[in-house]
């Protein structure tokens, strides 16, 4: 049996258009999917809409829309989105959808049958736009009025609530924490979770609303609907349970990851995980917290008129390219800028400079030496050829480490590494040469060996580079779906007296506007 890997996106809120930082979270957790995916695993990956709460309902009010209405629209753009970057996920998950609403009332009942709700005042600074208690400490004071870090003025609550007693678990939480040492990556949030949140006024969390009523009804006492937050996490269980893979991908035998970026990682980390110990389902196996994509000008914010439309990125760049610099250059760790220069010269260097010109020169060497016909395979003494041999096994070595770290950028400097030494390998062998002196075995062999070289790069980058992938593909008349990376050398002998065809610009060079 595959082993089984479900990946997650956040459920993005649907008051508003997708910018970059949703693209961004979502093609890692596509391009980690595919990447599992190509070492054999079965996946499972979500993503979709957060469709409730009152900042929907408020936005829909102000765009003149029912809130059914906005968010239908506002899911299909996201879709639409998805489909241009060749997103391929497994269920496109609405909170709308009736079988969530029913699972989270059945969760609610759960809970309340096991005493871990009880009805109480709720008394709190609230953020409507990030949905969420602000803690006194972290109340931002600013001419007599009220905002969260974030710069979003706070509303006082003061309603009758359900309240969840997550109280009753801070220390089996923050024993969890030390000893899951790689349940959060980054590791450095863990400090910043327990010192700011679990450390700091850690009381039970209000699970209920009754001013206004987008959301789900609570059987019990439909005059609440259930808190966005509660409703929305319990999404990534409900799509599976709606899709029957529950068992499948919700085990202890499934790696299960949630992908986000910072701001949302308490939620993720702290709530998500007690919500699941009191029901006694399962919990994730890793939740990945991203930094952001900002600008030149700071955080990307409708006021600040800096929000980076993907659209436009990709009609003026293509799906690849965008994939690609978003993969490789943006980190984890920290907030990276976006920069229009740096994806340039990122496409340039290593799509058009290196992967497209690999290909070229591969193709074009055995259209040149051996009439497009690669030669029959057979080793010789040549001491160039049999480093390279080596330095093959070395990177394929190595992949299933790297895939398996998570990190896209650590998968893509090891293909980068890889690309640099077959140019290499082809300036210190200079096949010219030996085609001019007619030494036709070792000419032969290192045919062979680049051409298997350009396959397992191709393979290698196929879970970024979507559309080069069929072109290159072509080019190399290499059929992705028949190759076995661990028996590359197979290869060699499989693809004597295959014809190579004609090379094509795949990544055409971006000439800087200056
Ligand atoms: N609806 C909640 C999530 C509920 S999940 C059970 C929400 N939605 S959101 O629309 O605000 O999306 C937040 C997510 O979008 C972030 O966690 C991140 O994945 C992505 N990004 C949004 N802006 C971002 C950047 N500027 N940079 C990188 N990613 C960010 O929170």
């Amino acid at each position: 049996m595959n082993k089984k890997f479900y990946i997650t996106t956040p459920i993005y809120y649907s008051s508003g258009k997708p910018h970059i930082g949703h693209a961004y979270t979502t093609i890692m957790a596509d391009c980690l999917s595919k990447y599992k995916k190509l070492i054999g695993y079965d996946t499972f990956f979500l993503t979709g809409m957060d469709e409730h709460g009152q900042k929907i309902e408020e936005t829909a009010k102000k765009n003149n829309l029912s809130p059914q209405e906005m968010i239908d629209k506002n899911a299909m753009i996201f879709q639409d989105l998805w489909k241009k970057l060749d997103i391929n996920y497994d269920i496109f998950m609405r909170t709308s959808f009736d079988e969530h609403k029913k699972f989270v009332q059945e969760k609610f009942t759960e809970l309340l049958n096991k005493k871990y709700i009880y009805l109480g005042e709720w008394k709190s600074k609230y953020c409507v736009s990030c949905e969420e208690n602000i803690n006194s400490s972290e109340v931002v004071k600013k001419d007599n009025k009220f905002y969260c870090q974030f710069g979003h003025e706070l509303i006082d609550k003061n309603e009758e609530s359900y309240f969840l007693k997550v109280s009753l678990f801070k220390d089996w939480i923050k024993d969890f924490f030390k000893n899951k040492k790689d349940f959060i990556v980054p590791q450095s949030r863990v400090n910043e979770l327990v010192n700011n949140f679990i450390d700091n006024d850690f009381s039970d969390l209000s699970i209920s609303r009754i001013s206004f009523d987008w959301g789900i009804k609570i059987n019990e006492n439909p005059k609440h609907v259930v808190y966005v937050w509660l409703d929305a996490l319990f999404n990534y269980v409900s799509a599976l349970k709606m899709k029957n893979k529950f068992d499948e991908f919700w085990s202890d035998k499934s790696e299960k990851v949630h992908l986000l970026s910072k701001e949302i990682t308490r939620f993720h980390c702290i709530y998500w995980p007690i919500f699941l110990k009191m029901l006694d389902l399962e919990l994730p196996n890793k939740i990945i917290s991203h930094g952001w994509i900002i600008t030149k000008t700071g955080k990307m914010s409708k006021s600040l008129g800096n929000v980076i439309d993907p659209i436009e990125l990709i009609s003026e760049f293509g799906t690849d390219a965008v994939r690609y610099y978003f993969m490789k250059d943006l980190s984890i760790e920290k907030d990276s800028i976006f920069d229009k220069d740096l994806l340039i010269s990122c496409y340039n260097s290593d799509l058009a400079n290196n992967y497209g010109n690999i290909v070229s020169r591969v193709s074009g060497m055995i259209q040149k030496y051996r009439d497009g016909i690669i030669p029959k395979f057979k080793k010789t003494k040549n001491k160039l050829n049999i480093d390279f041999y080596k330095r093959i096994n070395e990177f394929v070595s190595k992949v299933e480490q790297c895939i398996n770290s998570l990190n896209v950028n650590i998968i893509v400097n090891h293909v980068l590494n890889f690309e640099n030494d077959i140019n290499l390998f082809i300036e210190n062998f200079k096949p010219w040469n030996l085609f001019k002196d007619g030494n036709k075995e070792e000419l032969n062999e290192f045919l062979n060996l680049i051409n298997v070289a350009a396959k397992l790069v191709v393979w290698y980058l196929s879970p970024i580079l979507t559309n080069a992938t069929k072109i290159a593909c072509d080019v190399l008349n290499f059929d992705l779906n028949k190759f076995n990376y661990k028996k590359w050398e197979n290869s060699l002998k499989e693809d004597e007296n295959k014809k190579i065809n004609p090379n094509v610009i795949i990544f055409e060079r971006i000439k800087n506007k200056e």
